[in-house]
């Protein structure tokens, strides 16, 4: 069984291939520096440690780690326009540095190279993954349209959170690891379990991701800190503090959702302090961990094999970038 580092390292090897024909250079250019910026790889090496979980690492897991990780970039390419991103892994995003237009096709034609790397599984496997790469994906667009939903209205309750960010990131780490699964010959009980464990991991994943957002360290985090304060994105601080706030505070959290100046950031970031939404994302990421254990335990395969999705479980949702 292969470690986190192990195996992002032979992903990152395998994964450094020229993705995209040089011309226009105008249209793959952009692509070229978005895969160049890196990034965790975490889907990847998660449908890895899915099939190591079962089997020896396969030929057809690398071509789908490789699709997963290009859907993944599409996504991000496409969500930093509709977040209004400047940065991402430390640099500029792609539509800042080479405009709107070249950013939705790059990341359009960026998803149909997922897909040729997919088309390069054995036909025994292929419409199993395929159903649900597909169903995934489709899930992930209707996360991200709640989420920008989200931005225009202040009632959303946890449970619409939680549902947003199951939709819009935890399905796709949970099916990165059910496609290592399937491609390991993993009976559906543990295909499920496994899913299941990714799920929940996935919803602390996003958790820390929004923390990150708001209290992390823009050097380390490589995003624009506050940037969800400012789009009026309902995260669960946001939906913490207008829970805790009260009186002239709430009043004044009220106000500032009313407008999305870079101005306000400070103020609202000072709220959530107040209403202890630090100590907040600790318990539900300790929660959620916890329940993301139960369905790994639960697998059936010996307990040692499943030390590295432990460990992977452990770093997410302690990460600092
Ligand atoms: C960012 O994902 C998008 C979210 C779902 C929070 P990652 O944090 O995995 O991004 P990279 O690929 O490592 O940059
Ligand atoms: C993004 O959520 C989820 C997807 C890209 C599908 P965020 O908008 O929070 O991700 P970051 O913070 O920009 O990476
Ligand atoms: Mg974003
Ligand atoms: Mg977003
Ligand atoms: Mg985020």
């Amino acid at each position: 069984m292969q470690t986190f580092e192990e195996l992002s390292g032979q992903f990152i090897e395998k994964f450094s291939v020229v993705h995209f024909p040089g011309q226009p250079s105008s249209l793959y250019e952009p692509n070229n520096y978005f895969l160049g910026l890196g990034g965790k790889r975490v889907r990847p090496v998660m449908c890895l440690m899915g099939n190591e979980l079962f089997d020896e690492i396969s030929g057809d897991a690398w071509h789908v780690a490789t699709a997963i990780e290009l859907f993944h970039n599409f996504t991000l390419v496409h969500d930093d326009i509709m977040d209004k991103a400047p940065l991402r892994r430390g640099m500029q995003t792609v539509h800042t540095k080479f405009g709107e237009s070249t950013a939705l096709l790059a990341g359009d034609v960026m998803l149909v190279v997922a897909y040729e790397n997919l088309n390069k599984i054995s036909t025994a496997y292929m419409r199993r993954i395929l159903q649900l790469f597909n169903r995934t994906a489709k899930e992930v667009c209707e996360g991200q349209q709640l989420d920008m939903d989200f931005e225009k209205t202040n009632n959303v309750d946890f449970a619409s959170y939680e549902n947003m960010i199951a939709l819009k990131t935890s399905v796709l780490l949970a099916a990165s690891l059910q496609m290592g699964a399937i491609l390991g010959g993993a009976l559906d009980r543990n295909q499920n379990l496994l899913y299941e464990f990714g799920k929940k991991l996935g919803l602390a994943f996003q958790v820390q991701d929004d923390y990150l957002d708001a209290f992390g360290d823009a050097e380390k985090f490589g995003k624009q800190i506050g940037g969800d304060i400012k789009a009026n994105k309902k995260t669960f601080l946001l939906i913490h503090a207008l829970e805790t706030a009260t009186g002239a505070q709430k009043q004044r959290l009220n106000e500032l959702l009313l407008t999305d100046e870079e101005s306000k950031i400070d103020e609202v970031l000072s709220i959530f302090k107040d209403c202890k939404c630090d100590a907040w994302a600790n318990e539900l990421k300790e929660k959620y961990l916890t329940e993301a254990l139960l369905h790994l335990n639960d697998i059936a395969v010996l307990s040692k094999r499943k030390e590295p999705l432990k460990e992977l479980a452990a770093f997410l949702i302690q990460r600092d970038y």
